[in-house]
This record gives C-alpha cells, sequence and structure tokens, in this order.
C-alpha cells in the first residue's frame, strides 16, 4: 500500500511516530508505543501527541507567528452610518465585497471586507465597521452581497428573532452573490457582541469578515478617560501574503480514494503567524500616565486563544460576553477564546516616556500544544507629559439576576472526537456530525439546566445561539462538579478536555432552531454543530 496509515489518517502535517505504522495499514501493530486506549499513553512522544483511533498520532507545532516593530498606526474602528435621524432608529448598509488588505507593510493581500455602504471614503479594512448603538434601539441594516459566493450575517451574541440570525436556511436562505437582505432587530442587554458569516464561516470569517457590535445602556455610563474597542485576531499568510491553510481554509482534503482526510487545521482549527488588533499587526497606541482606559476586547479568531498580559499592569474585569459582572474583579491574565469578550479598566501606571507590551501567552488548549512563547500584540507608549490630577477606576458593576440550577440538566450536549469515514477526525456533538443531527427540545420561558460533557482532550467553546446564559458549575467529567460563585452572562463558555460545565438559560422570547456550536470555526464546520427547536410556549406552535 503507498500511502501511509498516517498520511491516510491525517495528511501532510501529522507525523506518525514510531517506525512501522507507515506501509501497514492492516497489520497487527506490537509496538507499545503505537497503540493506544488512552491519551496519556501518548504523552511521551512530545507535544502534539495524541491517542485517536487506538493509535499514537503526533502533530505538528502551531505557525510560529512573525511580530514585527510597533507601527504608529490610528486603530480606532469607525462607526457604521446611521442614515435615519430618529434616534430610535438605525439605519445602515454594510457591502460585503472582496478587497485587498495591506496586512505586512507594502504587500497586498486578497480578502473580504465588509464596508459603510454610506461611507464617502473607498478606504476598506477588516475589521469591518464598528455598529454602536443604544439598547432599545431598532437595528436595520441592509448587507449587500457583492462577494461571488453566498454569505449570511450572523449577529453573535444578540438576542434577536430567528429569521435575523444568519444562519443559512434556518430558515432564510444565504444571501446570493448580487443580493441583499436587510436584517431588522432591537437591541437589548448592553455589552459588546460582533458579528461574522455564518456560511462557510472557517473561510470568510479568517478572510477578514468580522466587526464589532457595542449596544450602550441608555443611562449614560460612567466617564472614562478613554474606551477602546479591540478586535483581536491572527491569520496565517503564505510567503506572498496570501491566506493560506490546507486548501485555503477547507479543514479537510481530498484523497485519492474520495476519502475526507484531517489536517492540522481540522484538528486544531487554523491559527494564524500574524496576530492582527482591529486589522494591524503589532500597532504602537500612545496613553497617558494616570489615565484609566476601558478596554472591550473581541476575540475573533478562528481559532486561537489569546492568552493577555500587560507588561506591569493588572486588568480590572467589569464585563464579560454579555453583560456587566456584579463584581469587578482584578487579574493579571485573561483567556480569551474564539468569540468570547471581555471588559476591563486598566489604570495607566506605567513611567512618562516608559513603554508596555500587550502579550499573549503560550496556553495548551489540548494535545500539548502551545505557542513556544510570547508573542506581543500590541505596544503601549507613555507620553512624555503626565496627566494630573490621576483618575480613579468608575464603578460599572450591576447585579446579575441568578438563574437557578436544577439537579437534573434538561439538556445533555457531550462532545466527541473520533476517527469516522475512513480517516476523517470528527468533532461530533451527541455523536452526530452537523448536518444529520437531532435538535434538543425547549419551549420559550423554560429556565432549563444545560451540561456539556466534553469527552475529547482540548478545549472547545461552546456558543449557544439566541441566548445568554450563566454558568452555574462545573468540574472534571464524571466527577464532582463545584459550584461558580460569580454569576456572569455568557454566550460562549470553554470547556476543558475531560471537563463537564453546566450552565442555566431561558429563552425568554423568540421560539426557532438555535444553533449551537463549537467557536473554533473548523471545528463548527467539521461536524460539531447543533440545534435546539424553541417552540413558542404560549400558542403552542412550533417554528
Ligand atoms: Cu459567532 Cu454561530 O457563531
Ligand atoms: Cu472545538
Amino acid at each position: 500500500m503507498g500511502t501511509s496509515l498516517c498520511a491516510l489518517f491525517f495528511g501532510a502535517s501529522f507525523a506518525c511516530t514510531g517506525t512501522d505504522l507507515g506501509n501497514d495499514a492492516g497489520r497487527d501493530d506490537d509496538d507499545e508505543l503505537l497503540t493506544c486506549t488512552e491519551e496519556h499513553e501518548c504523552h511521551d512522544l512530545g507535544p502534539g501527541a495524541m491517542c485517536m483511533g487506538g493509535r499514537c498520532m503526533r502533530m505538528d507545532p502551531p505557525p510560529v507567528v512573525v511580530v514585527p516593530d510597533p507601527r504608529d498606526v490610528e486603530i480606532d474602528i469607525a462607526p457604521l452610518i446611521d442614515t435615519n435621524p430618529d434616534p430610535a432608529v438605525f439605519d445602515g448598509t454594510l457591502i460585503v465585497e472582496s478587497a485587498p488588505l495591506e496586512i505586512d507593510v507594502g504587500v497586498s493581500t486578497p480578502a473580504f471586507v465588509y464596508r459603510d455602504g454610506n461611507a464617502l471614503t473607498d478606504a476598506v479594512r477588516s475589521p469591518g465597521p464598528r455598529i454602536d448603538v443604544v439598547e432599545g434601539t431598532l437595528v436595520r441594516i441592509t448587507v449587500v452581497n457583492d462577494l461571488d459566493e453566498p454569505t449570511t450575517v450572523h449577529w453573535h451574541g444578540l438576542i434577536l428573532p430567528i429569521e435575523m440570525d444568519g444562519v443559512p436556511d434556518m430558515p432564510l436562505p444565504p444571501i446570493a452573490p448580487g443580493e441583499s437582505f436587510t436584517y431588522v432587530f432591537e437591541a437589548k442587554n448592553p455589552a459588546l457582541y460582533w458579528y461574522h458569516p455564518h456560511f462557510r464561516s472557517d473561510v470568510q470569517n479568517e478572510r477578514g469578515l468580522h466587526g464589532p457590535f457595542v449596544i450602550r445602556p441608555s443611562v449614560a455610563e460612567p466617564v472614562v478617560d478613554a474606551e477602546r474597542i479591540l478586535v483581536l485576531d491572527d491569520i496565517l499568510l503564505d510567503d506572498d501574503g496570501a491566506i493560506t491553510g490546507p486548501e485555503e481554509g477547507s479543514s479537510h482534503h481530498v484523497a485519492d480514494d474520495g476519502e475526507l482526510l484531517m489536517t492540522w487545521v481540522g484538528m486544531m482549527g487554523r491559527q494564524g503567524n500574524r496576530l492582527l488588533v482591529n486589522g494591524v499587526v503589532h500597532p504602537r497606541v500612545p496613553v497617558k500616565r494616570g489615565t484609566v482606559e476601558r478596554w472591550r476586547i473581541v476575540n475573533s479568531a478562528n481559532a486561537r486563544f489569546f492568552l493577555l498580559a500587560l507588561d506591569g499592569h493588572t486588568f480590572t474585569v467589569v464585563g464579560s460576553d454579555a453583560g456587566p459582572l456584579a463584581n469587578a474583579r482584578t487579574v493579571e491574565e485573561i483567556l480569551l477564546a474564539p468569540s468570547e469578550r471581555v471588559d476591563v479598566l486598566v489604570e495607566m501606571t506605567g513611567a512618562v516616556g516608559s513603554s508596555a507590551s500587550l502579550v499573549t501567552r503560550p496556553h495548551d488548549r489540548g494535545h500539548n500544544i502551545a505557542d513556544p512563547v510570547d508573542y506581543t500584540v500590541l505596544t503601549l507608549a507613555y507620553d512624555d507629559d503626565e496627566k494630573s490630577p490621576a483618575s480613579t477606576a468608575p464603578d460599572l458593576s450591576a447585579p446579575v439576576q441568578e438563574l437557578v440550577e436544577s439537579a437534573a440538566p434538561h439538556q445533555i450536549v457531550q462532545m466527541n472526537e473520533e476517527l469516522v469515514r475512513g480517516g476523517r477526525v470528527g468533532f461530533s456533538l451527541n455523536e452526530e456530525l452537523w448536518p444529520d443531527v437531532t435538535p434538543l427540545l425547549s419551549t420559550t420561558g423554560a429556565t432549563e439546566t444545560w451540561e456539556l460533557e466534553n469527552r475529547t482532550h482540548m478545549e472547545h467553546p461552546f456558543h449557544l445561539h439566541g441566548t445568554r446564559f450563566q454558568v452555574t458549575s462545573r468540574g472534571p467529567l464524571g466527577g464532582p462538579l463545584v459550584p461558580v460563585v460569580e454569576r456572569e452572562w455568557k454566550d460562549t463558555v470553554v470547556v476543558e478536555g475531560e471537563e463537564t460545565v453546566r450552565f442555566v438559560t431561558t429563552y425568554e422570547e423568540y421560539p426557532g432552531h438555535w444553533m449551537f456550536h463549537c467557536h473554533i470555526f473548523e471545528h463548527g464546520e467539521n461536524g460539531m454543530m447543533g440545534m435546539i427547536e424553541v417552540s413558542g410556549s404560549d400558542d403552542g406552535t412550533t417554528h
């Protein structure tokens, strides 16, 4: 047999271990190193080792990130223009098109962008415009698809009618090339959200389609010296500056016999070799000593987890995905998985004229694969003049009304990874691969406890559409669960390898078939999506 079993299983990015796996797909193997029943039996093989299909396999390390010297570039993201003079209604237009971006200085990278259809400039960038509205606003956004493939916009974390959720055929078809669609919904639950396609998301998001969406409280918030919206991303560029990855984002490649095979990207998701803040690689951001800044951060990367730390500074966390915290907490590191958001206050305590790096630290999200070193995301540069008097951090807390966890879960979602269909690694939910799934069932108004059981050996950021939830307890798979003391409003939660997480949620208003999935886009597109059919409680109809 010409193809090695290793290549057959995983494609070129996987190295098999030992000596014999190569050419004997059907042979009994008595080499203990190669056969396994448990993940830890493979750990001696070093970083990237795993037990899959009864064999030890090993992945290559993640791509090495290139961090150039800091650049003095403006990173603020312009707001989407509202053409409606009525403050209670926001009318905007997003044009989705192909355009070149300059990621590396002087190098053109073909990409996809959201452009403000009402802006007077043709300048394009990724992330897309900042949608910035007050809660209660009626939002109407017309999306014009000028790509030559279908797309949708999913308003991540927003609570809106199912028709406006941007999931293809749930129930509306995606926006065909040359067509447009107007999304209409009311802005609820002040926080930072974001928007991205839900069609070929692994490709379209990586190519630049995402933008921030801020919903502000109707009562004015305490003033800070500066507010920054920071969209963190990474992108995988080849030597010519083109976005790359196996088949440009495909999680698989097709073998001679027609089978789909897994790649590194398919296994771990596509990690990039450039880190972006609001589309800029390593910006230098001027700050003033003595000020207090509010940073609202979203991770829009396909797969990278950012473990953020700021040299000589701490973060005071005041809000999470979908709302403020009841009690602020001060931390030195923040782990932000794909699609999660965090709202933090940063006291600018550095010396006049000094600088400080915001870095992402090595984080092992499973299979012992982590970046080798810290990578700098942005550099703060303290101005030479001191501000006086120093500001103090405002109180942005708000009570979180606690939902009650029930003793027995109403909904159970098991996460699995397994070899399926001749060598592809399938990431499944309840042993089903999207789109062949059996919906969970619920009704509006019901407060339900969900249990997420991660039977894999890597972290999966689980995202639920159409509602927000509170994580109530967590613990090792099969072991005792420990109550979570601080309740937060979340729409995505990281479930660690071999961990159980429980959360409580209520679909308050909108019936429909709501998606849930791993927000590593390559996992979602590779099967790790499911849905819950929420019926209206009042009229008994099923939607
Ligand atoms: Cu941000 Cu269904 O995703
Ligand atoms: Cu996943």
